[in-house]
């Protein structure tokens, strides 16, 4: 008979396949990833990865109050997997936080959304926002976007966190 201890399945849950450095990171970014690792690698659908990356990112980051996805598709950014409020579906490239860091192909933090010209408000509640680009083989895949009801909730350590996070998702999207 198969027999697993809680601790052993828990442990092996929580191996990572991947060779980054977690040390670097901070210790609720080190679970994170850990727990990620463990949930998409050898995972290649997409959608499914952007999926529970949503749910654990919403479920284990405090303060937050969206953690999703938006596509690339047809020269737009289209709604994704997502945990949160209703938000809205398309958003050009170049518009918003969204399409400003999809067209520069760069992380884009802000501070306070209320100065972010062209800010485009889903839910209300947000007042702080990350969005980091989604990259596979030099093509845009998409973006990942979090939002906090504080403001400055975003420091450099949520960024290389979240930065990380991106990395396995890109490399998930080469997994066989
Ligand atoms: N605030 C984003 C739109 C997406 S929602 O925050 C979920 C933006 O300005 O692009």
């Amino acid at each position: 008979m198969l027999c697993f201890t809680y601790q052993s399945l828990y442990g092996s849950l929580l191996m990572p396949s991947s060779t980054l450095d977690t040390l670097s990171l901070s210790p609720v970014y080190q679970l994170i990833y850990k727990q990620i690792d463990a949930i998409i690698s050898g995972e290649s659908d997409m959608i499914a990865n952007m999926a529970n990356i949503s749910a654990v990112l919403y479920h284990n980051l405090e303060d937050v109050n969206w953690a999703g996805f938006y596509l690339f598709k047809q020269n737009q950014l289209v709604l994704g997997p997502f945990q949160g409020q209703v938000a809205c579906i398309r958003i050009e490239m170049g518009k918003g936080v969204c399409g400003t860091a999809a067209s520069k192909r760069e992380v884009v933090v802000v501070k306070d959304v209320h100065q972010f010209d062209g800010h485009i408000a889903c839910d209300a509640a947000s007042n702080s926002e990350i969005v980091l680009p989604i990259m596979f083989d030099d093509n845009l895949i998409g973006v990942m976007d979090i939002d906090s009801p504080s403001i400055g909730r975003f420091s450099t350590r949520d960024q290389a966190g979240l930065k990380a996070v991106v990395g396995l998702l890109e490399k998930s999207l080469s997994d066989k």
